[in-house]
């Protein structure tokens, strides 16, 4: 969004909070799929990078391997067998992957229109597909020149091997795949269930990625500016952020992100039953903070009313949530 400034006015420049499925910002077309970015990478680990792709029948992805970056993938449709460090599995909606440099992977679509949601960081596949298309559009001929993509793919970081002969396993057997339902490590309270689904070791220490659930009109309070921009993805059900006491409110539907600005007071409210969502930039040491919350709620069951002890456990941890609401019940007092 970038709006005309009167002169010597800052200009502010800000991604949209709410990112509509079906309204995305840029549409890539390539022969076997159709490309969805909702949003750029943005600061110097170029996070938060977010796009849909949906993918022809037969469509199939070489098997190559990545020098940097961190690429995230939820099937959110359809099913696709994947071969991940020479062991191979279909996989189908709800089931994700985290692929670190140097993991080799290779995909073949099974289903038409499967939905790849993706969520890079240090990737910056936007900038790479637009070169890209640019050059088919412009100088088809220097794309297709063997020494010109030698030299893009060794820029680019990628590095194309041939498929190997892959033993077949359960999803559950590969280490990059967390398959629908499972998560690394899960907590339950007061109805919410959180798993962690991408640890911070995972990620270059950058990031957690968390699933959420929590009972319909829960409110989590974030009343104080921190510095990151959480990025939600709604799984089912409906979220409603209100940002700046209610200056400005949002509702996110399935399959909706919302992209919360850094320094942003905002809180979010569960709108349905079942609502789940994906937290893709949890910069907090979340699992950390509920280890020790888990450990001293098991000890001493009477402090999981004490919110000023909570507040600064999870404070230590750099979570900046100030309160919980259930159902307009408080828990922050
Ligand atoms: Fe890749």
């Amino acid at each position: 969004m970038c709006n005309k400034q009167p002169d010597g006015e800052l200009l502010r420049v800000h991604p949209p909070v709410l990112l509509k499925a079906d309204d995305p910002l840029y549409r890539m077309p390539d022969p076997d799929s159709m490309g969805y970015v909702f949003l750029m990478p943005e600061g110097p680990r170029q996070i938060n990078e977010a796009g849909d792709v949906f993918y022809i029948k037969d469509a199939r992805v070489a098997y190559h391997d990545h020098s940097r970056g961190y690429e995230t993938f939820l099937i959110d449709g359809g099913a696709v067998e994947s071969t991940l460090n020479h062991k191979q599995c279909v996989m189908e909606k709800g089931d994700l992957m985290h692929i670190r440099p140097g993991v080799h992977h290779g995909f073949h679509h099974l289903v038409e229109n499967t939905i790849w949601r993706e969520v890079f960081q240090e990737i910056d596949m936007y900038s790479s597909c637009n070169q890209r298309d640019i050059l088919r559009e412009l100088r088809p001929e220097i794309l297709a020149d063997p020494e010109f993509q030698a030299s893009r793919r060794k820029r680019l970081g990628t590095n194309y091997r041939e498929m190997p002969l892959a033993r077949v396993v359960d999803k559950h057997e590969i280490s990059q795949v967390r398959p629908h339902g499972c998560a690394l490590r899960s907590f339950c309270f007061s109805g919410m269930e959180l798993g962690l689904k991408v640890g911070r070791w995972e990620t270059d220490g950058v990031r957690e990625i968390w699933e959420f659930r929590f009972p319909k009109g829960t409110t989590l309070e974030f009343a104080r500016p921190f510095d990151s921009s959480p990025l939600y993805a709604v799984m089912e059900g409906a979220v409603q952020a209100d940002l700046f006491d209610g200056m400005d409110v949002y509702t996110a539907q399935e399959r909706d992100f919302l992209h919360i600005p850094a320094y942003t007071p905002h809180s979010l409210t569960i709108m349905e039953e079942n609502t789940r969502i994906f937290a893709y930039n949890v910069q907090s040491e979340l699992l950390n903070a509920l280890e020790a919350l888990h450990a001293e709620f098991t000890r001493r069951p009477e402090q999981m009313g004490n919110w000023p002890w909570i507040e600064q456990v999870l404070r230590e941890y750099d979570c900046w949530l100030t309160g919980i609401k259930f159902s307009g019940q408080e828990v922050n007092q």
